[in-house]
């Protein structure tokens, strides 16, 4: 790491190797700037959890403090409480999963549990394959432990396995260690994208040949629109496939609870590394969510937001086809996230602060490789804004994009803009879309 010591940080010499891929992103502050009231956002992935039943979440409190008050304020397992154990095995089912309750680790969040693994697996230089595009923050934890990120090319049926088995070739032959396989295959985030069931069963018999762990990162599978996913990876393969899930977007972010399944052996070390890190995940949202459990209809709230989400959905992309029917994008089936590519010479990043300023805001692409890629794409999230919201922040995006192109034909030497065909590693528009 260089180090310049400034007046800003007198410390800055000081921090280790690994704090530098702890960069903020280049976004932050105008995502600052989108997070006022007047601007629609299309950029973040909060779950809209002014869905949930407020009553019963403030009843499940109530209930938690007067009958175990003590218990739930303590200090508690660092594997988690063995009845909200058992209830993430009824989640799971629904996806599949047959499991024991002693390999569930409770994490604070499915991100905690993003690094504990990469702690416990990751040396500098290792490489850890990845979607290209793969969600931000993953991305952020491996370059925090110094991996080196492999982007492995998706289209819309998910991460294509002839592109996984050739950088895996490439990748060893320039010398260096695969660990990790890490994939959100069920709705991605960013993509909007699922692997098929086929490629599922390639893919784990790809890893498996060669030894690679795979880390599936799985929150948005339960929140399907048009009918359920294949059930998850894990549900195939116990001992190669580490399984990461999270109340966040089935229930809410703000109790910071998710968990690991892991192959028996990887589950101890995963215990002493939560303990190592937080001593305990939080006894009292644990206690609160396993009572929630117990008392609510929570596989009919979990319908209830699909529902939500669905209607946004189609907002979004009914927009799409009305304002900018000449791009591409993915069409989602469940999750929180449409994938566009934009036309030939359009850099998203650099279109931000013009996006901004005509009150829209959205996450460009280049956030989601590791690698500069994804200048022509943008991430755009239905999640969060109503129905109303979504189709005005697309027709202000509009705006934007053919001013963009406007100045572009008005300075451009060449011929006037046409749409170019996805480039590598970019997500290709499903067929039925023009
Ligand atoms: C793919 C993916 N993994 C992990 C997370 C982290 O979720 P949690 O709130 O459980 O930490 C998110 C959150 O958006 C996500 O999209």
């Amino acid at each position: 790491m260089t180090t310049q010591p400034n007046n800003l940080d007198q410390w800055f010499d000081h921090y280790a190797d690994r704090a530098s891929g702890l960069a903020a992103s280049e976004v932050r502050a105008l995502f600052a700037v989108a997070s006022r009231p007047e601007v629609v956002s299309l950029a973040g992935g909060m779950p809209y959890v002014s869905a949930l039943p407020q009553d019963l979440i403030t009843d499940s409190i109530n209930r938690v403090m007067r009958d175990r008050g003590p218990a739930a304020l303590q200090y508690g397992s660092g594997q988690g409480l063995p009845a909200l154990r058992e209830q993430i095995l009824e989640v799971m089912a629904l996806e599949g999963i047959q499991a024991s309750v002693d390999d569930v680790v409770v994490t604070t969040g499915s991100q905690h549990a993003l690094e504990l693994v990469t702690k416990l697996f990751i040396n500098p230089g290792d490489v850890v394959l990845a979607e290209g595009p793969s969600y931000v923050t993953a991305l952020v934890v491996f370059r925090s432990f110094q991996a080196e990120i492999a982007h492995v090319e998706m289209d819309e049926f998910g991460l294509v396995p002839d592109s996984l088995r050739a950088h895996i070739a490439a990748v060893r032959a320039a010398g260096k260690t695969i660990k990790l396989l890490y994939t959100v295959p069920t709705f991605s985030n960013p993509a909007g994208v699922t692997l098929s069931w086929q490629r599922r069963i390639d893919v784990l018999e790809i890893a498996r040949e060669n030894g690679i762990l795979v880390l599936e990162d799985n929150p948005y599978g339960l929140l399907y629109f048009d009918g359920p996913p294949p059930h998850a990876m894990r549900s195939v393969e116990e001992e190669g496939v580490i399984y990461l899930g999270t109340f966040s977007k089935t229930l809410a972010p703000g109790f910071r609870v998710g968990w690991v399944l892991a192959p028996h052996a990887v589950r101890e070390k995963l215990i002493l590394a939560n303990e190592a890190a937080v001593l305990s995940p939080s006894s009292f949202t644990q206690s609160v969510i396993s009572e929630y459990m117990s008392v609510a209809d929570w596989k009919g709230q979990i319908g209830t937001f699909r529902d939500v989400y669905r209607e946004r959905r189609d907002a979004m992309l009914t927009a799409l086809d009305d304002y900018l029917p000449d791009l591409d994008w993915t069409v989602p089936n469940g999750g929180f996230y449409v994938w566009v590519t934009l036309p030939n010479n359009l850099d998203s990043k650099s279109m931000l602060p013009r996006a901004v300023k005509e009150l829209v805001a959205y996450t460009p692409g280049t956030a989601f490789y590791a690698d500069g890629n994804g200048r022509s794409n943008m991430r755009l999230s239905f999640c969060y804004p109503t129905p109303e919201f979504i189709r005005e922040g697309v027709r202000r995006l509009s705006t934007v994009v053919n001013g963009e192109r406007e100045l572009l034909n008005t300075f451009s030497q060449t011929a006037p803009l046409t749409i170019a065909p996805p480039a590598r590693s970019m997500i290709n528009p499903p067929a039925n879309l023009s």
